[in-house]
């Protein structure tokens, strides 16, 4: 539980951070996260989003803090995913389910389908305005950002967005505000990016032209999982907007796995190599690091080389997750080279070029495979690679 922040004149913040979460669907969280859901005060009492079902006892309790939650009179639910409407089930029965339920018509239809329930579903779509008591709510559809029933909430009169997943960070901590932690959130901000929303970047490149249509002098951002944008709401949407540019930077990555040394040692003369062109390099073997920050290297690296072992005529398993991974998170506009050691049957050069060409990443040379240990000359034919992989790297960069 936490005392509830006040974040504007009778608006709160009311939702709780776990502390203990680590794996969010695949993506590593090692500082947890949070669960924002906001209330608003007045004439009528609105809740906006809720928060993961094991936690809606601290957020019922949050809100006590405030008003007696039997008092709101209406919810919003911006987005449908379990982290923000898994306690819609207690608020509603507590407040009473005749209450109005604001959401977008992917919605309602999710909400009944997660609760196999009719609330008062009061279906809103872009553009729609709502007054509650002398609060004005307006509502613009963010479809597949990033689910098809995401929507954000704006109140005019405040200036204040509510964004949904989007502009969040997995952080949970003392600070709440921008202001407060400062660029420390920017690497949060980075990951939640390259591993929950890169797949849909033409569409947040679309949503920022909307909203900078719409000329709304956004004052406040809150976004549903970690601190709120209050002191400087244009540092994330500057932010988005580069991401989702997926510029390549001059930089590269190696990822790979290894048997027995043999791939370990080819990975480490392709750094060499790329190195030795100026280019920044990233070892990262895929032992050591987990998917998701192998992930956010790639969203920032313009060139990426993949090391595997074949085994049993395929690609190391590790390999295997952490390219499925990648693959679904669509990252573009990278150069890539593939190597690996084998035995006898070598496919997995084969395989991963294969993976590029899926990915639409430019192969700029057909691999390096060695039998069984490199030796020098096998070695070098590597830091070749590498070379090559830096100078089409700098030759795509040239003005
Ligand atoms: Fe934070 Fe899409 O849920």
């Amino acid at each position: 539980m936490f005392k509830p922040i006040q974040i504007a004149d009778k608006l709160y913040s009311v939702g709780c951070r776990d502390w203990d979460i680590r794996d969010f669907h695949g993506y590593y969280i090692p500082e947890g996260t949070t669960y924002n859901a906001f209330l608003v005060t007045g004439e009528k009492n609105i809740l906006i989003d809720t928060v993961k079902s094991n936690f809606s006892d601290e957020l019922l309790s949050n809100i006590n803090r405030i008003i007696d939650p039997k008092k709101i009179d209406a919810v919003i639910s911006n987005h449908t995913e379990m982290d923000h409407s898994g306690s819609i089930p207690k608020i509603m029965h507590k407040i009473g389910e005749d209450k109005p339920l604001y959401c977008s018509k992917m919605g309602a239809q999710n909400l009944k389908s997660h609760f196999n329930r009719e609330y008062n579903f009061q279906v809103v779509g872009s553009g729609d305005t709502v007054t509650l008591g002398n609060r004005t709510f307006s509502f613009l559809e963010t479809r597949m950002l990033h689910w098809p029933d995401s929507m954000f909430t704006w109140m005019p009169d405040e200036k204040i967005l509510f964004s949904s997943d989007a502009f969040g960070q997995h952080y949970a901590g003392d600070k709440f505000f921008d202001d407060e932690i400062g660029d420390e959130i920017m690497p949060h901000a980075r990951k939640y990016y390259a591993n929950i929303l890169l797949h849909f970047s033409p569409r947040v490149q679309a949503l920022l032209a909307d909203v900078a249509k719409m000329n709304l002098d956004i004052r406040m951002i809150c976004p549903d999982h970690g601190i709120i944008w209050r002191k400087n709401p244009s540092k994330i949407i500057t932010a988005y907007d580069r991401w989702s540019r997926q510029q390549p930077g001059k930089k590269a990555l190696v990822i790979f796995d290894s048997m027995w040394e043999s791939t370990t040692k080819m990975a480490r003369a392709v750094t060499s190599g790329i190195e030795s062109e100026d280019v920044g390099v990233r070892l990262m073997n895929t032992r050591k690091w987990h998917r998701s920050d192998i992930m956010t290297e790639v969203m920032g690296a313009g060139a990426v080389a993949v090391g595997s072992p074949t085994l049993n005529n395929g690609i190391f398993p590790v390999i295997a997750d952490v390219l499925t991974y990648i693959k679904g998170l669509r990252p573009q506009n990278k150069i890539a080279a593939a190597f690996g050691s084998y035995g006898w049957s070598g496919e997995a050069v084969k395989i991963l070029n294969k993976e590029f060409e899926e990915m639409k990443w430019q192969i700029v040379d057909g691999g390096v495979k060695v039998v069984y240990v490199p030796d020098e000359s096998d070695l070098e034919r590597c830091f070749d690679l590498g070379v090559t992989l830096a100078k089409a790297l700098k030759e795509k960069l040239s003005p």
